[in-house]
């Protein structure tokens, strides 16, 4: 089983949106077995239990990309032992990880584009009000990490 913590800030738009793409993805490809996916957010507010944003509900909509509901939570330190991969949408986050769970000592801590041609950041539609490009950037993110897994001969 390989777990995957996908991690933005809030934990209703960005990163419940790479949780349903990437379960899509995996469904689509049979593989849906072989991995545990949840997401988390860093600021205090996750523990509020935030519904998934409209915009991000509306773009998982409009792809056709099914998804239940998921009420925000924010990163534990356990996590960082629970999960082999702890995907983030930005750097900005990965600071905010390492300050909640501790030294990335297993090396466990990536952005989401970190295997794509051209790694980035994934902005936050939070601010910018853009979910077609943090959808398409997701897709593309979800698409290199699992090239990448399939690379290192673990699926
Ligand atoms: P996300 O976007 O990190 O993609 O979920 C945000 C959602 C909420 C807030 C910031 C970013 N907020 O400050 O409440």
């Amino acid at each position: 089983m390989i777990k995957v913590l996908f991690v933005c800030l809030g934990n209703i738009c960005r990163s419940p949106m790479a949780q349903f793409v990437f379960k899509q993805i995996i469904e689509d490809c049979g593989l849906a077995n072989r991995f545990e996916i949840d997401s988390a957010g860093t600021n205090y507010d996750c523990d509020a239990h935030n519904f998934i944003h409209h915009g991000t509900r509306e773009m998982l909509k409009s792809m056709h990309v099914p998804f239940e509901e998921h009420y925000s939570r924010r990163i534990q330190p356990k996590d960082y032992d629970y999960y082999d991969y702890i995907l983030a949408m930005e750097e900005y986050n990965i600071e905010d990880i390492l300050s909640i769970v501790g030294p990335d000592t297993k090396n466990k801590i990536h952005r989401l584009l970190d295997w794509s041609s051209n790694p980035r950041d994934i902005g936050d539609p939070w601010y910018t009000g853009n979910f077609d490009d943090s959808y398409w950037d997701i897709i593309e993110g979800c698409q290199t990490f699992l090239e990448h897994l399939e690379k290192q001969n673990l699926l």
